[in-house]
């Protein structure tokens, strides 16, 4: 049986409330599973030193066990009880970022064991600012280890209900702690090459990493090459709804008539078709053929980081069948927003170039399976 606790960050005073995260903690030392809010998404907690607790994650969210785990402390001491040989740099990016949406690859502590790394001589640390989580995993044991509490393949949670639509009655609690904050996973930097590299991007951008480290890399498979990323999980195919979805790229206006008319054939076919669109072009679309869903304005990007897998898991819910959606290069947090999209679209993009010829072939499935985080 999944107990659901409600812990909001305003509640954490009430008495109830701080009994009932002693019981999360309770329920983690004895190597059970916690599924929890951080400011980024929801996250499912286990014991970090308790290698049957991690598998018993990977079991609940049918995820690959080559795919390791990033242990969550809330004490920065801990984080020696993570990692050895700490850089300089580590120090400088915790002073500045931590707590908040931020993941540091560092070399193992050997405490840590291999079911939490996947076997890796490294580990992945992160320090959430989300104060429920912050009190889960002080009284969980200082070392939580945790994926984003989906279901392997689906979209993130970026709420508690769907925490329950995928893992009820195969956790036992689940902390609502309401809607998060930034509906995007942390940002990841390597810090065990000579310099760091970005493994996968989140609300920590690159300018902002740069101007504390100077030099840093970003990983090429981010950027759309064919090489292994070096984040194990960042070659599975996740975030996907289950209808199949498209990118088009172009000219706003040509934009929303290609996808006018596309909708109009799928519809006639018996298809439920979707567009994903921002507020600026919601209007310009054909609500008899297709279902709109906004993200929000493209002036304000942290709207539509927070919707995308909300909405994503609404498609499902709806039960679309044909997904388009417009490209959301939009600011600082494009990189983090459009590699998210492009995963849910399996990197199939259709550009719509200046002289109207269209080229549809996209990017078939790189290096990617059904499978993900
Ligand atoms: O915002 C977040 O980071 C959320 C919340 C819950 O904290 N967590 C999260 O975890 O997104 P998960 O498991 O869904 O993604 C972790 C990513 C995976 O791509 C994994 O391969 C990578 O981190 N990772 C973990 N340990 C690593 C390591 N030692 N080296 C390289 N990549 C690693
Ligand atoms: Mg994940």
């Amino acid at each position: 049986m999944t107990r659901i606790l409600r812990a909001y960050p305003d509640e954490l005073e009430i008495q109830s409330v701080r009994e009932g995260i002693a019981l999360a903690g309770q329920i983690l030392k004895e190597g059970g599973l916690v599924a929890f809010p951080t400011e980024t998404v929801y996250g499912l907690g286990a014991n970090a030193l308790d290698a049957d607790a991690c598998r018993r994650i990977y079991a609940a969210k049918g995820r690959p066990s080559d795919n390791p785990l990033i242990v969550h402390i809330a004490d920065i001491a801990d984080l020696e009880r993570a990692a050895v040989r700490i850089p300089a740099s580590a120090r400088m990016l915790a002073e500045k970022f931590w707590p908040g949406p931020l993941t540091m690859i560092l070399h193992r502590n050997a405490d840590i064991p291999d079911a939490t790394t996947g076997s890796l001589p490294t580990v992945a640390v992160r320090f959430p600012s989300h104060p429920t989580a912050m009190a889960m995993i002080r009284a969980g044991g200082g070392l939580i280890a945790a994926p984003s509490a989906n279901r392997s393949g689906r979209p993130s949670p970026t709420k508690a209900a769907h925490c329950i639509e995928d893992l009820d009655g195969r956790v036992d609690m689940i902390i609502d702690g309401g809607e998060v904050g930034i509906g995007l996973e942390s940002s990841i930097i390597d810090l065990t090459e000579d310099v760091p590299v970005l493994l996968r991007p989140g609300y920590v951008t690159v300018p902002m990493l740069r101007a504390v480290l100077g030099d840093v890399e970003v990983d090429q498979a981010i950027l759309g090459s064919d090489a292994r990323p070096k984040a194990p999980g960042m070659k599975y195919r996740h975030y996907a709804p289950r209808g199949q979805m498209v990118m088009v790229e172009g000219d706003e206006h040509a934009v929303a008539a290609y996808i006018n008319e596309r909708a109009g054939a799928f519809s006639a076919a018996g298809k439920k078709t979707a567009v994903l669109c921002a507020a600026q072009s919601a209007g310009w679309y054909d609500r008899e053929h297709l279902r709109v869903y906004c993200l929000g304005s493209r002036e304000d990007p942290e709207q539509i980081a927070a919707n995308l897998f909300g909405t994503l898991r609404q498609c499902d819910t709806d039960g679309m069948e044909e997904i388009f959606t417009e490209s959301f290069s939009v600011g600082d947090l494009s990189g983090a927003i459009m590699n998210r999209l492009e995963k849910a679209c399996g990197h199939r993009k259709i550009r719509i170039p200046e002289d109207g010829i269209i080229d549809d072939t996209g990017r078939s499935e790189r290096n990617e399976d059904s499978i993900g985080e």
